[in-house]
This record gives C-alpha cells, structure tokens and sequence, in this order.
C-alpha cells in the first residue's frame, strides 16, 4: 500500500494490491495515467517506501531494510531505465555508461573496458564518443540501457522506455529488453502502449491503485471512451 498526505486528503497510490511476480518472467504493466504504475515501479526497485504492506524480492523484505541496505539492494539488483532516458547531457555515451562504475571501486581501464562492451551488447559500438544531443532518441535509450547494466542486475524495471521514440526505435528497445528478459533476467515494464504487451509473459492491470483483471480493465477502458 502506498498513499500520499497531501494537505489534508489522502492520496492512495497503491491500494490492498497483492502480486506475485516470478523470477524471469517478463511482466507488463498497464494501466491509465494515474493508476500507480510508477509508484509500483519504484516500491519494487527500492526507490520509495511502501506506506504499509510488505515486499519481498527474492526472499529479500525489502520494507525491513534500513536505508543502507535499501541502496546495497538497489545498487546490486535492479537496473533502472526511465521514459526520459536521464543520460547526463555533457557526458558522452561512454562515460554516461563508466560514470556509475566509479562507485564500484572499480579502475578507470576496466570501466572503460566494460563500458565499452555494454554498449557493443546494445548496438552501439559506433556512437561511444557522441554526447546525448548527437545520439538519437532511440540511441539514448540504448545508452541508459547499457547504464542499467553496470552492475549486472537481476532485475530490470523500466517506467515508459518507450513513451518518447518513435514506432520503430520503440521497437528496438522493447526487443532489447526482450534479449534481456531470454538472457536469465527478470524484467518489468510499465507501459501505455498495447503493443508492447507482444514480449509479455505475464500482464498487470492497474486501474486507481488496483491490480484488476484484464476484462474488468478492458471494460473499464470502454466505459471511459464512451463518456467522452
Ligand atoms: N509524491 C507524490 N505525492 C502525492 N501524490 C502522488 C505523488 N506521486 C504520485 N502521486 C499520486 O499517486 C497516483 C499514482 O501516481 P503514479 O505516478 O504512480 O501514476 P502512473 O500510473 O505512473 O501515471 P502516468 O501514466 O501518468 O505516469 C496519482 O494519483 C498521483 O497523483
Ligand atoms: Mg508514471
């Protein structure tokens, strides 16, 4: 359960929701703008708190870690890919990818040297020296995916990857996030787009904070568009 004090009204997020997610799987989730998507994402990844309620990601509760532990999970389990990309703009996609490494303890060869690979995993061997402004939407996409990778991640959450790319380059990245998901990983991406349900093991249908069916949701999708 999530909510929000704001002022004196309660927002509720995430409402009495209960789910079960396998590991490798790769799950969509959908829902209406305002349904909660993001705020799952981000309980699941460790970004936020949940108000009550508990989660565990492999065997691990994370509602009863402290903030230490909180970020030891975020940093060794999940890697994070966000609609606006989030490169850092005077960084070129090399470093953009190394930059997180440094915190790792890891030398400066050997993250350019892993960085380097990731963006070869990502089709990018040709773009390591531009910056985010000479790389195309798409291209930057694949930059933060390759980022998300640094640290070998179990767990691969993704908040509207596709939301600002054109039909085609949404299309290389859902596949990419699809090699991801047949190479071992577990991945979850919250979406708008029903295409993108194609790469989907499992769906999630979120509607006010509630995970619903899919024929409550398609029905509720209906009635909307009939009122307006
Ligand atoms: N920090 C916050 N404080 C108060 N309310 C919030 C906060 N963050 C989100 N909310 C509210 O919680 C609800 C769920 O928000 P959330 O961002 O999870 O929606 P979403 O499904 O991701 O929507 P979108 O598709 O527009 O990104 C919304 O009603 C939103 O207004
Ligand atoms: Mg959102």
């Amino acid at each position: 359960m999530k909510h929000y004090q704001m002022g004196g009204s309660i927002v509720r997020a995430l409402d009495g929701l209960d789910l079960d997610i396998d590991a490798h799987t790769f799950t969509v989730v959908m829902g209406p703008s305002g349904s909660g998507k993001s705020t799952l994402l981000y309980l699941l990844g460790g970004l936020d708190r949940a108000t009550a309620g508990e989660i565990s990601i492999d065997g691990a509760r994370l509602d009863e870690m402290d903030e230490n532990a909180l970020a030891l999970f975020r940093r060794r389990t999940v890697g994070f890919v966000f609609q606006s990309f989030n490169l850092i703009p005077s960084m070129s996609a090399l470093e953009n990818v190394a930059f997180p490494m440094q915190f790792a303890g890891i030398t400066s060869v050997q993250r350019n040297h892993q960085a380097r690979n990731l963006l070869g995993q990502v089709g990018l061997s040709d773009r390591t020296d531009h910056r985010p402004t000479e790389l195309s939407g798409g291209q930057q996409q694949r930059v933060a995916i390759a980022r998300a990778l640094v640290n070998n991640p179990s767990l691969i959450l993704a908040d509207e990857p596709t939301g600002n790319l054109d039909t085609s380059s949404g299309a290389a990245v859902m596949q990419l996030l699809s090699d991801l998901h047949n190479s071992g990983r577990t991945v979850l991406v919250v979406t708008h787009d029903p295409r993108m349900t194609r790469f989907a093991t499992h769906k999630i249908y979120l509607l006010d904070g509630r995970s619903v069916s899919e024929t409550e949701y398609q029905s509720a999708a209906l009635e909307s568009a009939q009122v307006s």
